[in-house]
């Protein structure tokens, strides 16, 4: 999968380089306890190694045509507050993928996350053809249940203790948005 940079009102989407590193792990790091209570992958090391083999693994996703990975930036200050992407990998169908996303904690309550989420339905359903669009949920994230509910996801059901997350089984409700309702 492909894009081009996307601007939205107060942001820049637009695919990581290694020059991002540095700007990565600091965001990283500022919400290191939000993110590992959240996403697996933070609870393991952190550094710039890490950083720099995920931009690189992005980047080979992305023109393996699996997956897109957006940088958010702020259009303002150009600071990295956070990472969207577009899987889809994660379904036997190309045309569904999984919605991600974080945003530096510093940052959050905001509306930066309702921002992005709008820009990634329109670049999933108006330039990769994309039909549906997935996420999954731990049911006590409230913030990310309160954006996706805000752009338009449907609630489909949930999977009891769905997933491990750093040691603890965790619930995951499953959201999802066809093409053909999504109110632009
Ligand atoms: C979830 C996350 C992306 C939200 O980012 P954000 O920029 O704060 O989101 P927004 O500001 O656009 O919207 C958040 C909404 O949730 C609401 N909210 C936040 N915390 C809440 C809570 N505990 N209970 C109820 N609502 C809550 C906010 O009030 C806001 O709704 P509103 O606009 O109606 O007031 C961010 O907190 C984050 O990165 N968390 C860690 C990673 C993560 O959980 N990612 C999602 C899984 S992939």
């Amino acid at each position: 999968m492909a894009t081009d940079n996307v601007s939205t009102r107060r942001l820049l989407l637009r695919p990581l380089s290694e020059a991002d590193a540095e700007g990565l792990l600091a965001a990283v790091k500022s919400s290191q306890e939000e993110l590992k209570r959240r996403l697996r992958w933070a609870g393991a090391g952190t550094g710039l190694t890490e950083e720099r083999d995920f931009i690189a693994a992005s980047a080979a996703a992305m023109a393996e045509g699996d997956r897109i990975v957006l940088g958010v930036f702020e259009a303002r200050s150009e600071e990295l507050v956070g990472v969207a992407s577009l899987d889809r990998r994660l379904s036997s169908e190309p045309e569904q993928a999984r919605f991600t996303i974080w945003i530096r904690s510093d940052k959050t309550g905001k509306g930066l996350a309702t921002e992005v989420g709008r820009a990634i339905i329109e670049i999933a359903f108006k330039k990769l053809a994309c039909h549906r669009l997935f996420v999954r949920l731990d049911p006590a994230n409230r913030g990310f249940r309160r954006v996706v509910k805000k752009i338009g996801f449907k609630y489909e059901g949930c999977l009891r203790d769905g997933k491990r997350i750093n040691g603890r089984w965790v619930d995951q409700e499953c959201w999802g948005l066809l093409k053909t309702e999504w109110k632009k």
